[in-house]
């Protein structure tokens, strides 16, 4: 099919290198001409692993090309992707300007019969926004889909090809068959609704999995006041299989582009639709607190906080990414320099990301040993497979004491550090203390 994606982020990229491997004659439009060059040139301007061999590959075939203007796409598009930014307003409303940018750009020049696609997240209710206010007035037949993706940021090609379901919400039948064609080679359930329950299916799937995360990290911070261990109880819980094991690990909680977002959006489309959605208040109310704990944590341990030096050990939200969008590295290092800690912080990728959204008295080191020279404590904020590997003999003789852990992701050896003399404290482990 021709298929034309807008937007070349996480989520744009990945389908417009997957589709195009799949055979779709694909163009990507981005308005960027730096980022645009380095896609033209088979460059991938974030880390997303896989992502450079599927472009590239892309490219060779001549199945992806890259322009700057969607209007001079749209002439032999069938289908159009709409994967732009729907970022959060602070009142925790979902900025749709880009959408509805995008959306009229393709109403004023659209040339033939064209399908939209939604892959940008929503809230629930704007696809029936968007026909009533736009599409019902064009001068070519459009129709509107909303195919929510379920990518995980550093999995995306693996989810991509891999879905546990593929959602499609659209009331005709013959535009389902059409998108549809668009997964012809992946294996996975497909499952047809109205657009509004469709946009529901994304938001309710996110704030589910929150859900599950910050009711962990209450189990856990409840293990710590009876003295029971969460290593212990969350494997157990997950056992059952109407629980499932996944998002049970406890910690500093979710960060990312999506969660924090989604389940702030869901709550203003609840409040907004006259709805309190208790437990969604607590979810986001919990998943803030843990960053809150994690400070807690030290200065229950070194007493007060000024001119104490501590290292953060990851700042990207999550292993196998570069993207620091609300990870919890960045508000902890945050309020430990206001309680005027000395801070040095270290990450494999996500340093040259970090650098714009943190105070410039932090000092940011590639090396992680580099950053530990001298801490009194550190914190693990992302697992970083290396991270979590490092020599800690050789940490130990770098750092001074307590030689306190704090292990934001309960992802360290609680034995070994203890066994070399360092003063560990988990989130619901039971610690040396
Ligand atoms: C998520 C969804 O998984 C994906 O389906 C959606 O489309 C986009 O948002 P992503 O943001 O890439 O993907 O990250 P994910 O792997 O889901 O993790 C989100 C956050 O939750 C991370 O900060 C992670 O550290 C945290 N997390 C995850 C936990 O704290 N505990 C867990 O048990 C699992």
């Amino acid at each position: 099919m021709d298929v034309v994606v807008v937007g070349t982020g996480y989520v744009g990229l990945v389908a417009a290198c997957c589709l195009a491997n799949s055979g779709h004659r694909v163009v990507a439009v981005e308005k960027d001409r730096v980022k645009l060059a380095a896609l033209e040139q088979g460059r991938v301007p974030f880390y997303e692993e896989g992502l450079d061999e599927l472009l590239q590959n892309a490219l060779a075939q001549g199945k992806i090309s890259f322009i700057s203007s969607l209007s001079n796409a749209l002439q032999d598009a069938e289908v159009v992707l709409l994967a732009v930014g729907t970022p959060s307003l602070p009142d925790g409303r979902v900025d749709l300007s880009q959408v509805y940018a995008a959306v009229q750009e393709i109403v004023q020049h659209a040339r033939r019969e064209t399908i939209i696609v939604m892959k940008s997240t929503v809230p629930p209710g704007t696809g029936r926004t968007l026909s009533k206010r736009f599409l019902a007035h064009c001068h070519v037949p459009i129709h509107y889909v909303s195919n929510p993706e379920f990518l995980r940021e550093g999995k995306a090609v693996w989810d991509w090809y891999h879905p546990d379901r593929i959602v499609v919400g659209c009331g005709d039948e013959t535009v389902v068959q059409q998108v549809l064609e668009l997964y012809a080679d992946i294996d996975a359930p497909k499952v047809v609704m109205d657009v509004t329950s469709a946009e529901m299916v994304k938001y309710a799937s996110n704030a589910f999995l929150a859900t599950k995360i910050s009711f962990i990290n209450e189990i856990a911070n409840l293990c710590e006041l009876v003295g029971a261990d969460i290593d212990k109880v969350a494997p157990a819980v997950g056992m059952d299989q109407r629980i499932g094991p996944h998002f049970l690990q406890s910690g500093l909680g979710y960060g990312g582009s999506c969660f924090p977002k989604d389940t702030k959006g869901l709550d203003y489309v609840s409040s907004f639709n006259g709805y309190r959605f208790s437990l969604l208040k607590s979810v986001i109310e919990v998943n803030a607190r843990q960053r809150i704990i994690a400070v807690r944590k030290l200065q229950e341990k070194l007493g007060d906080l000024h001119g104490k030096n501590i290292a953060v050990l990851g700042l990207a939200f999550k292993p196998g990414t570069d993207d620091v969008r609300e990870a919890p590295a960045l508000d902890i290092i945050k309020y430990l320099v206001d309680e005027g800690v000395v801070v040095a912080a270290t990450d494999p990728l996500a340093i040259e990301n970090a650098r714009s959204h943190l105070p410039s008295c932090v000092k940011l080191s590639p090396d992680p040993y580099e950053a530990l020279v001298g801490a009194q404590a550190f914190l693990l904020a992302t697992e970083w497979p290396q991270l979590v590997a490092l020599d800690w003999e050789k940490v130990k003789n770098l750092m001074r004491e307590p030689y306190l852990v704090v292990d934001g992701r309960n992802a360290l050896d609680v034995r070994r550090l203890v066994d070399l003399g360092y003063r560990y404290c988990g989130f619901g482990r039971p610690g040396n203390f």
